[in-house]
This record gives C-alpha cells, structure tokens and sequence, in this order.
C-alpha cells in the first residue's frame, strides 16, 4: 500500500482498523472550513466503509463539549480537526464514560498518551503549514480503503477523490507556504491530481478568481498593494480599460476564470509593470503569483471551482451556527443547502469588512512585544480571528510584534485570537505556548498553532492576560 503520508501510516492504519471493528461512530468535528473538510471527509469514508457515523461539531473542544460528547454514550468517538490540544481531558472523560477516543488532528498536542492518536507534530511534520485537520482526515480515510474488504474500489480511487476536501482545508487554514503547499500536503494534491478531482496551476495569487468581476479582483487584493489599482475602484477600471483586451461580454467585466491563457498573461505582465514603476520591492511581486487549487468536477464560476473560495464559503457557515449547511455543501449537495451558503457568505463578507473597517477606526494598542485591540461586541467571536489575521496583513501595520485580537463570547467570557507570520516564527515565536499560558494564568485555557492560535478567558481579565502574554512574548523573541 502506498500511503500519502508514510510517516503517519502505521497510526492511520491502527486507528483505521479500531473504526472497522466499532458499530457506530461519534464524529465530533471543528466549527471552521477545515473542520468541515475534516468531517465530510470522514464521515465520506466511514459510509463507506458501512460504519454507521453521527456528526456534532464544536466551537471549541472545552471541558463542557466532552462532557457532553461522554455523556451521549457512543462507544467510538473520532475527533478531528481537535482533540489533540485537549488529550488529557479527552482520556480523562473517555477512561469514565468508557468510550474509545479516535483523534486525527494537527494541533499541538498536549501532554497525554492515546492509542489512536494521526496528528503530524507526533511525527516530525509541521502542524501549521505541511498538514491540516483535514489532510490528517485524509490519511485515516485512506488507511480505512485500504483495510476494507474492497480494498481499491475503483470508483473512488480509495478514497483518493476526498484529497479536494483536503486541500480545501488546508488552504483554509492558510498553511499555502510562499503561495504554494508543501509538503505533505502537497503530496495529498499530488494524489488528487492523479485522481482527477484537483488541478494546479501557476497563476495570479488573488482572492476570487472565480467569482470575482476584474476590477473587483484587483481593487480588492491588498496582499500585495499595487498604488493606483488596490483599493482604488476607478483606479483598477482604469488599469483594465488601459489594456489592448476586451475585458466585458455582454457589458459586464469579465471574471479571471474567463480569460484565456494569453489574456491572462497581459494582465499579469501589466500589473507587475505598474508594480515595478510604482517602486513595490521585487520580493513583494513575487507574491502576486502563486499555486491555485483548482476544483475541475464543480460548475465554473461558482466559489466551489477554487479551493480558497470553497474554504470562505465554508466558513461563513459554521462559524454562523449553520456547520450542517457547510456539511452539506462538502457533500455534495447543490440545490438548498448551496443557495443558502450562498446567502450566509454575503452576510460573513459583510461582517468581515464591517470588522476591519472597525479596527482600521479604533487602531491597536502597542506593547513591548506585541499590539491588541478589543472588538467586545462589534466583532463576532467566532470570526475576530479572521479579522485579527486580516489587520495584521492590512497596509502600514507594524508587523514586527503578534496581533492579539479580544472579542465578547457569551457565558461572561472572553475569547482571545493571535496571528503571526513566518518572519516572527524565525525568531522564536510560538503563539500556541504563549495563548495557553497566559490564558491559564488567568483562570482561562488555550492553544493551537505557533503562527495563529486563540484562547477564552474570564471577561475582565483582559488586562492581565495581555500583561502576561507581553512578557512571555519577551523571552520568546529576544
Ligand atoms: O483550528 P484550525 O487549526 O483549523 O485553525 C487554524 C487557524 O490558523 C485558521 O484560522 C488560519 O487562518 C490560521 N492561520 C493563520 N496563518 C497561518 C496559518 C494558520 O492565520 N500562517
Ligand atoms: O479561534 P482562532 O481562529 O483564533 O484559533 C486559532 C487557532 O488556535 C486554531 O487552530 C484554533 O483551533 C486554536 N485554538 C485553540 N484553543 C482555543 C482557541 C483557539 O487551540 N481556546
Ligand atoms: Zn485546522
């Protein structure tokens, strides 16, 4: 058998097996695309695999959701996307209630031994860029193909036609690397290729490809800023009408996906002409190409066509309280359930832009080692992340210190998101140490990655919690 990531075969393979034997299966999954991605995937291959599989997903793996998942009384319980954070609660609460935890995660794991246990950090492979969530779904899903009684039914490849989701996933939780994946994961688009359902492409780095009008395309990418095009409406219309092409059919501008492949050469020939003139640094022009993730057996010109819309679309679901909406649509369901994704998308889109013109208005508060703002209840605190990730990319932000972003969550807590970059993580920076230990010094608890991670903690703490963060900050970056 040839496993798409050897060095997690023999934990897919022991944890596939287990699920072969169990009568039914919890699935309990994260409230985020790649959570999403993690479920359908599994859920994909437990039917498949006739293992009857009941989905919950959670916005976060507190003390409160296990509970509550030892409490419904299944037998075999597969967490994805988390469980590795929270290990010890989760051996903790599955000892009591006799249940048989499974994890496939990518989490940093905390300090507690499991027998079913895919997650790449235990393997030497990076949790934040090489595999996601759903990429450790996938390696499960592969092992249980293989240790079925069909073990290659040719109809899905052995499960091969699930890496689309993967790579949905993994590029929703942003582990792209210089714009393309790497590393395990780019062994699961290498899979997906051969399977048919992805395509990879070099091409222009921008957000909506599919969807997106010209010059909304252009006005609207600020990863790297192009003076006189980027947030500049009659600028970017003014680029394009500048061009020998005939950008609209039928009196409307035209998207990316439309243009042909000469076409597309000119715009990007043009831009980074106007890039150069305008003085941006050649580093950042190679930013404006990168690997695109391509969807060949969804409709063109739907957000699902390209793996970072398809993530967006998910997103604005699940962390909306609708994950049964995303489900769906990771399904394959296109009739309601995609048109009202469609719907909870304008309303995210709204929200996030309605967030970073917040924080563009209210500025962040510098510390020593890090900058913060407190959104309380104008950012919803299931997306304060996105946007903490968002205005740590804006323009003339200060990017040597992490961004910690706070918004109201409910039960009188707060929720807390960091963001970094790979610049900041040369030098030390491990946000998923930093998030748990301030947070439980002040009677909160926290994790995930060392470029992004999050916590809750008391409302009224906030103060404190920066207090401690800034200070461990310190040691990490000196
Ligand atoms: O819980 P999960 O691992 O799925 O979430 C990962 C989070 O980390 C996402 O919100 C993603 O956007 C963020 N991230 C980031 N920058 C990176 C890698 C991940 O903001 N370079
Ligand atoms: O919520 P946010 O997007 O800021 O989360 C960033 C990363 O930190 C995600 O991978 C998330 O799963 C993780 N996280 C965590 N524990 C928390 C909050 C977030 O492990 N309490
Ligand atoms: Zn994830």
């Amino acid at each position: 058998m040839d496993a798409p990531v050897p060095a997690l075969a023999t934990r897919a393979e022991a944890a596939a097996r287990r699920l072969r034997e169990a009568e039914a299966v919890l699935l309990a999954s994260h409230i985020d695309a790649d959570g999403l991605t993690s479920a359908a995937i599994a859920t994909t291959a437990l039917e498949r695999a006739d293992i009857p599989v009941a989905t919950t997903f959670e916005k976060q793996l507190d003390e409160e959701a296990i509970a509550a998942i030892a409490a419904s009384d299944y037998e075999t319980v597969l967490f994805t996307d988390f469980g590795s954070g929270q290990l010890d609660v989760v051996v903790e609460y599955a000892d009591r209630a006799g249940f048989t935890p499974i994890v496939a995660d990518h989490h940093q794991p905390a300090d507690a031994d499991a027998e079913f246990h895919v997650n790449p950090l235990l393997e030497g492979i990076d949790g934040g860029s090489e595999l996601s969530g759903a990429g450790a779904a996938y390696v499960l899903a592969r092992a249980l193909a293989d240790c079925g009684r069909d073990p290659e039914d040719h109809a899905t490849d052995g499960n091969r036609d699930l890496a689309a989701l993967a790579v949905v996933g993994a590029v929703g939780d942003m582990q792209t690397v210089d714009g393309e994946l790497v590393g395990a994961n780019a062994r699961i688009v290498e899979e997906g290729v051969a399977a048919g359902v992805l395509d990879t492409a070099k091409d222009l780095a921008m957000y909506g490809t599919q969807t997106r009008p010209l010059p909304k395309l252009l006005e609207y990418a600020n990863d790297v800023r192009i003076p006189g095009i980027t947030n500049d409406q009659a600028g970017a219309v003014r680029f394009l009408d500048g061009l020998d092409l005939d950008l609209k059919a039928d009196g409307d501008w035209r998207t990316w996906a439309d243009l042909t492949h000469d076409e597309r050469q000119t715009v990007v020939s043009a831009l980074v002409r106007r890039a150069v003139r305008n003085g941006v640094p050649a580093s950042r022009i190679d930013d404006l190409i990168g690997t695109s993730y391509t969807l060949p057996r969804e409709t063109a010109g739907t957000v699902l066509r390209d793996a970072s819309e398809f993530s967006t679309l998910l997103n604005a679901t699940a962390r909306y309280d609708r994950a049964d909406v995303g489900l769906a649509v990771c399904l394959g369901e296109r009739g309601a359930a995609f048109g009202e994704a469609e719907r909870l998308l304008r309303t995210h889109r709204r929200n996030l832009s309605q967030g970073i013109e917040w924080v563009a208005d209210h500025g962040v508060t510098r510390e020593d080692n890090c900058q913060w703002f407190h959104a309380e209840d104008e950012i919803r605190e299931t997306i304060v992340g996105i946007i903490a990730g968002m205005a740590f990319g804006a323009d003339g932000v200060d990017r040597s210190v992490p961004m910690i972003a706070f918004a109201h969550a409910e039960d009188g807590e707060t929720k807390v998101s960091a963001r970094g970059n790979a610049r900041l993580l040369r030098k030390g920076l491990d946000l998923s140490a930093v998030m748990q230990q301030a947070s439980r010094a002040v009677g909160g608890d926290g994790g995930g990655h060392a470029v992004a991670a999050g916590a809750t903690v008391p409302r009224g703490k906030e103060t404190a919690f920066v207090e401690a963060a800034d200070r461990i900050l310190g040691e990490q970056l000196r």
